[in-house]
């Protein structure tokens, strides 16, 4: 057994410091976007899945070392019918200045049943995918999908104070057409929008060499159409931020293939089972689940060495967009 007793802040080899947990509750998901998952996939047993006290204790050790915001992931975070007794555990943290933001990505279809109840635990700003809006091509997208059950609660999500911002992976043709319109839509209802270069996680049935769009290529053509100008990004995530004049708007864009933001990295994962990914793009893992059953120093000591091991940067870039190197999708770790 070891020990660390240790109060100092979880850092890597490159002197990137964990300031960011992404906290994957489930690898389930009520749609099955053609970007993320296969058509027909496998889930895990639900004995292999971590409880919310086992979560809790895991997501304490990396607060009391410098974690200052959690975002709670999936797969789908909201069709797990225990999440809320989650945000409640976490809640006390931040109000008691041990966390500065705790939040959510979700694909939007259970919103409207937990938008107050996130509220009350102290959820402030949530990011919700939402790629188009049309209902036809979201059903497509989706594969199961209703987009009125998103809108719905987008709605519900806006009328109970909390602050949205849009996910949309970018992908060739109608996307690209209909871009202009969601940022008007976001914009409009005082939502920021992200958009995200499709990264080669997993098998999904689809293409991505046919269907992946480089935000720098769209940048340049949405820079003939609306004056963006740098601003500042404060979520702590990899979002080149910029504001845009005409709607008075955030518009973000997280170019992992296009432009690594690897150097500025400040998160680690914890997957559903209790696993630790210190990198999205990387096979790299290791078990904090069974270290937990015995002592905190145990699973420090696994945290650090992990931490030793986080490559530099992720492996994700255009020659493995049609053929991804790494097998697991991202409904695993929920980006
Ligand atoms: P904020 O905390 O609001 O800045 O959000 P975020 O962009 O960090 O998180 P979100 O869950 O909304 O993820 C949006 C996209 O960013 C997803 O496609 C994630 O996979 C991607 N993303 C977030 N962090 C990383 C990262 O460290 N590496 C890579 N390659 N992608 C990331
Ligand atoms: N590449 C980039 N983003 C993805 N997402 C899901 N799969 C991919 C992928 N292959 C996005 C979702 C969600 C966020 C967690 O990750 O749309 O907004
Ligand atoms: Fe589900 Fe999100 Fe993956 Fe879509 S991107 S299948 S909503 S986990």
């Amino acid at each position: 057994m070891s020990f660390d007793t240790s109060s100092a802040a979880f850092v890597d080899s490159f002197g990137r410091a964990v300031r960011y947990l992404r906290l994957s509750v489930t690898d389930r998901c009520d749609l099955r976007c053609t970007y993320c998952m296969a058509e027909k996939m496998k889930f895990l047993p639900r004995k292999d899945v971590l409880s919310v006290e086992e979560m809790l204790k895991l997501a304490r050790i990396f607060v009391t070392r410098g974690t200052r915001k959690i975002r709670v992931t999936g797969g789908e975070p909201l069709v797990r019918s225990d999440m809320m007794d989650l945000f409640e555990g976490l809640a006390p943290w931040r109000a008691c200045g041990d966390l500065d933001e705790i939040t959510l990505t979700t694909n939007g279809t259970l919103l409207a049943r937990y938008a107050e109840d996130l509220t009350r635990f102290g959820v402030r700003r949530v990011n919700v995918s939402l790629d188009t809006l049309d209902a036809d091509r979201y059903r497509a997208l989706t594969r199961l999908g209703n987009i009125q059950r998103v809108l719905d609660g987008i709605d519900a999500a806006r009328e109970a104070g909390l602050r949205i911002r849009l996910n949309a992976v970018a992908s060739r043709g109608a996307f690209e057409e209909e871009v202009d319109d969601l940022i008007s839509f976001a914009h409009l209802r005082g939502m920021d929008l992200a958009i995200i270069e499709e990264m080669p996680l997993g098998q999904t049935g689809c293409d991505r060499g046919q269907s992946c769009l480089s935000n720098a290529t769209l940048r340049k053509s949405l820079s003939q159409r609306w004056t963006l100008t740098p601003a500042r990004n404060d979520s702590g995530g990899p979002a080149q931020v910029f504001q845009v004049a005409e709607t008075g708007g955030k518009l973000g864009f997280i170019s992992p293939i296009s432009c690594n933001f690897c150097a500025a990295c400040n998160r680690v994962r914890l997957s559903c089972t209790g696993r630790l990914f210190t990198c999205l793009g990387d096979e790299g893992s290791v078990d904090l689940r069974t270290p937990a059953q015995r002592s905190d120093a145990d699973v420090i000591a696994a945290i650090r060495d992990a931490l030793w091991q986080k490559p530099e940067r992720h492996s994700f870039d255009q020659a493995t967009i049609s053929s991804p190197n790494l097998d697991r999708h991202m409904s695993v770790l929920g980006g």
